[in-house]
């Protein structure tokens, strides 16, 4: 697959090609059931336009925390990126059964909130969704919007997808390459270091208060 056609406005670690986190900076890693509380603010926030994109139909409060609540425990990866401290793009791999032929396919779902948008991180969470997809054997992604989602379908037509209009919604199909010893390695680093960003996020916990003394 080719990488997206433009420099990051984010510094990158050459090695992994991640952002670098910074204190107060931008960080992307994957989101675990212990960020919660982060993705439900994040959807709450999503004007009703955006939720609309996202989802594909109009989308209310209640909908939009029940779906927050289940986003990181259902199948599939979930990753997202945080600028200075806050979740501000969220990018979802969802596996989605095999083609006709036994290729295995999973679809991406991207969502950047509005006032971070064109400064590359929908393409950082597709870079990174495509790379996971690939070293979980799956040889296609899918992206469904609606067919006047310009900024989508440009994004991902940089990512080489092949278009289908239909009925006023467009399907984006990404063939994956094969996972090498290298893609396997760099994702099993990524995800040891997002593993300790996560628990470095977590609030620390009080210790129990005291047991009353006996009489
Ligand atoms: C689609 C979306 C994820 C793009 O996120 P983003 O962070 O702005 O994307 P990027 O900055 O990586 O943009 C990559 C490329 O996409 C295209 N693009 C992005 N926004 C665009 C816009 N508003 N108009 C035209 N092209 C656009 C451009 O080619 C851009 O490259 P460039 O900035 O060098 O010109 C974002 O607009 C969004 O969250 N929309 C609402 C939710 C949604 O529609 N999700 C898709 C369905 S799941």
């Amino acid at each position: 697959m080719s990488s997206p056609h433009r420099v990051p406005v984010f510094p990158v670690d050459h090695l992994s090609r991640r952002p670098v986190m910074r204190r107060g900076g931008t960080s992307l890693r994957r989101l675990w059931p212990s960020d919660g509380p982060a993705v439900r603010a994040f959807f709450l926030r999503l004007d009703p336009e955006t939720r609309a994109s996202r989802f594909m139909a109009a989308v209310g409060d209640r909908a939009a925390a029940s779906y927050a609540e289940r986003a990181t425990v259902m199948s599939g990866v979930v990753v997202g990126i945080f600028v200075g401290g806050t979740l501000r793009a969220l990018g979802e791999l969802r596996p989605f059964g095999n083609g006709p032929s036994g290729l295995r396919r999973a679809e991406v779902a991207l969502t950047v909130e509005q006032g971070f948008r064109r400064a590359g991180l929908g393409s950082m969470l597709l870079q990174r969704l495509a790379e996971a997809a690939r070293n979980r054997g799956i040889a296609e992604l899918r992206l469904s919007c609606l067919s006047h989602n310009v900024a989508m379908r440009r994004l991902i037509m940089a990512f080489g997808a092949e278009m289908r209009l239909d009925d006023g919604e467009s399907e984006g199909a990404i063939r994956l390459a094969q996972a090498t010893p290298l893609s396997l390695w760099r994702e099993g680093i990524e995800t040891a270091l997002d593993f300790n960003l996560a628990v470095a996020t977590l609030p620390l916990s009080r210790p129990p208060p005291p047991l009353p003394r006996a009489a």
